[in-house]
């Protein structure tokens, strides 16, 4: 298969001809059986899981040893998913909240929902980590301007703060794309219905992989996976079973290929 295309096949065809122990990193945003497109609509949750459990197994031996996977999903499917990757050949790092800000439905009978879920793994501890490019900027301003000058005491050693800011936490606050890309305050329909934000992708690639690496970029959509990578000189490859949203890939300049 080459890479830097996007394949129009379907995820089970796409997996089964992918070669072992070639991916650096995996950014997985399935359907989740919400029913946003025809795509994400399932007759039960059992045959959800079905295909979920299935193209999962198929994944987890694509990953290199030092390879990461990022699993997006809701907090009630991300459980049961934890559950079955449990004994399976991946280490469990994270279960990282991604909190929305924007544009929730106004439910009444219960609490509003506002957040998705971020499963973070890896095949090996030996796995890449570069938390110094995704420091996010100190909360408490005064405190750390008094650090900055002479330091904190902490545990008998002055601690003085990173001028870069602080480890990235497991809760993301993060605007959704479609509030991002407002035009005079209105929110747009864009080319797909579940574009997860630039500002996202970027920080999840930053952070687990480095510069000519591969990484995969499974249920394509509209390609924000792997136009970060491009943008970041990262390696590529993709692979969507939507016609429409395939067209438009191309209409963006990807290469598509064909099994
Ligand atoms: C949640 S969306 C991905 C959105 C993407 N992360 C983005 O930012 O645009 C899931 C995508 O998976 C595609 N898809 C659903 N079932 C598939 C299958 N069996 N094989 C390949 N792609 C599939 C859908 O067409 C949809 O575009």
């Amino acid at each position: 298969m080459e890479i830097n295309k996007i394949y129009h096949a379907d995820v089970m065809r796409f997996l089964e001809a992918l070669q072992d122990n070639s991916i650096d990193l995996a950014v997985v945003d399935p359907p989740y059986n919400l029913n946003k497109g025809d795509w994400d609509s399932f007759k039960t949750e059992q045959e959800y899981f079905d295909f979920t459990f299935q193209w999962l197994s198929l994944l987890i031996k694509k990953l290199k040893i030092n390879g990461s996977l990022y699993l997006f999903n809701t907090a009630y499917n991300s459980a049961i998913i934890l559950d079955f990757l449990k004994d399976k050949d991946l280490i469990y790092k994270n279960w990282i909240t991604w909190y929305k800000k924007d544009g929730f439905s106004a439910t009444k009978k219960k609490y509003v929902n506002t957040q998705e879920t971020i499963l973070f793994y890896t095949r090996s501890n030996n796995h890449i980590f570069n938390y110094d490019d995704i420091r996010l900027p100190y909360s408490s301003t005064d405190r750390i301007a008094h650090a900055v000058k002479k330091g904190i005491l902490k545990n008998g050693k002055r601690w003085f703060p990173n001028p870069n800011g602080k480890l990235c936490n497991d809760v993301w606050e993060i605007t959704s794309q479609r509030h991002k890309e407002k035009v005079n305050g209105k929110v747009q329909t864009l080319s797909h219905p579940t574009v997860k934000p630039y500002e996202m992708i970027e920080r999840i690639i930053k952070a687990s992989s480095n510069e000519n690496d591969l990484v995969l970029d499974l249920f394509s959509g509209s390609g924000m996976t792997s136009i970060v990578c491009k943008n970041l000189n990262r390696k590529f490859i993709g692979c969507e079973l939507n016609e429409a949203y395939i067209l438009n890939l191309e209409g963006l300049g990807f290469e598509i290929g064909r099994l």
